[in-house]
């Protein structure tokens, strides 16, 4: 459980006292210290095998997930001696916000897979500490709820481009009212990834009513299933496991039960949903529609190719997450880490530019930012914390990146973000 009156901000040596005190009180902490392997391993023992497939898993035979950490890899710190890191901060601005550090919660749908208070707890934990939760649209639970959990801490929301426009409109609408500060676009999910893991297992959440919580909370969704559905194929008499599922999906279908069950409402919900909630056909002349309607920045969010991220600034986007969706959808794909670079070129500091996909360390965090991004988000770590901990176990793996981040900081010669640059890696 979390311990009350725990600090929003903890520096790095107060977490690290922290954990050597609690030992000395024989108390473990509730994820272990290292975010990689160990984290992936620890949650694998308390997830079911399909909630653990379908977190960890990734396209194809895993050689982008590989590359993702093989880049890092590559990439050493080269720490610089003397040059007075007694003071630290590891603060940085972002469209208007000042940051405790530069760690986003990256949008990861389902997070019920995880623990029953899925986004609510995700929510929770990243507003302790200030960081920037990123709400999916793939969410288990509905932006609404989550920001509600939040105060007036940073939330960002994350846009599948639905075949519908006027859907797109009414999620942006709401990311606006609950709150968020800016939209990101993933632009890499078009088409679900060829993912061996889940396939093996037959296990689509989204099949199950799992994740379409924006979409059942929607009035346009709503209002797009009380039209007449196309004639289904008649189906054979349905199996226990079958009807099983279909009492899953109503159960967390809104409102009562027995309705939803006998209007066949909430199997009608799942079935409009793999109809719309993707546009394969979507082209760069459709950025525009989003342009205006929303304010608020947009990012594009899976850009690998330094031209894609020029056509980015052409169509007036205001940021770029390159990432390659930690390796879940293009096996063989560049690492995004390896992208980087040529993209941050192409953007020439006009535009923030983040990056995710495999960032697992502190150490990670700070040769991104040696590179050049603004930020990284946080993937299927914090998702593993949720696993472990709930609210509490997704906080301490933020924690601990952010604490290990400050000492990669402090002991490679840097008191501050500003002073990363590329020279501090060979
Ligand atoms: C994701 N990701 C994702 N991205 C997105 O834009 N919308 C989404 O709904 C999801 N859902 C999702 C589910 C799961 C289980 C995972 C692991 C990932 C991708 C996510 O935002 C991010 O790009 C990667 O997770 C980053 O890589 P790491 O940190 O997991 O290696």
């Amino acid at each position: 459980m979390p311990k009350p009156g725990r600090p929003r901000s903890q520096t790095a040596v107060e977490r690290q006292r922290e954990i050597y005190l609690d030992g000395v009180g024989a108390q473990r902490p509730l994820v272990p210290a290292a975010s990689g392997e160990s984290l992936e391993a620890a949650a694998r023992r308390v997830m079911s095998p399909e909630a653990f497939a379908y977190v960890a898993g990734g396209a194809g035979l895993g050689h982008t997930l590989a590359a993702n950490r093989a880049a890092f890899g590559r990439l050493q710190i080269v720490p610089r001696m003397l040059r007075n890191v007694e003071a630290r901060s590891t603060s940085v601005e972002l469209f208007g916000r000042t940051l405790p550090a530069p760690l986003l919660l990256a949008p990861v749908g389902v997070l019920d897979l995880a623990h029953p208070d899925a986004e609510r707890a995700a929510a929770r934990a990243a507003a302790a500490l200030g960081l920037p939760m990123i709400f999916s649209s793939q969410a288990s639970v509905p932006m609404e709820q989550a920001a509600a959990e939040m105060g007036d801490a940073p939330r960002w929301f994350q846009l599948y481009w639905s075949k519908s426009d006027e859907l797109v409109a009414s999620f942006v609408r709401r990311a606006e009212a609950c709150g968020c500060e800016a939209i990101a676009v993933t632009l890499d999910t078009t088409l679900l990834g060829w993912r061996p893991q889940d396939l093996d297992l037959g296990y689509l959440p989204f099949l199950r009513g799992m994740g379409i919580a924006q979409y059942t909370s929607d009035p346009v969704f709503q209002r797009l299933l009380d039209e007449p559905e196309e004639a289904a194929a008649p189906s054979a008499r349905p199996s226990l496991p079958a009807i099983r599922t279909l009492l899953e999906m109503v159960r967390r279908y809104p409102g009562p039960f027995w309705p939803a069950l006998r209007s066949g409402r909430a199997a009608a919900a799942v079935r409009k949903f793999i109809s719309i909630y993707s546009r394969p056909s979507l082209t760069w002349d459709q950025l525009g529609f989003l342009r205006a309607h929303t304010k608020l920045p947009v990012l594009l969010k899976g850009i690998l190719h330094p031209d894609d991220a020029r056509r980015a600034l052409d169509a007036g986007m205001d940021g770029i997450i390159v990432s390659n969706h930690g390796g879940r959808q293009v096996d063989g794909a560049i690492a995004a880490l390896d992208a980087l670079p040529g993209i941050l070129e192409a953007v020439a500091d006009r535009v923030p530019v983040l990056m995710d996909s495999g960032v697992r360390s502190g150490a990670d965090v700070f040769k991104a930012l040696a590179l050049g991004a603004k930020a990284v988000c946080i993937g299927r770590p914090y998702v593993y914390g949720l696993a472990l901990g709930g609210e509490a176990g997704a906080g301490e793996v933020l924690r601990n990146l952010m604490a290990e981040f400050e000492l990669t900081m402090g002991l490679a010669g840097c008191a501050s973000v500003q002073e990363i640059g590329r020279e501090c890696c060979a």
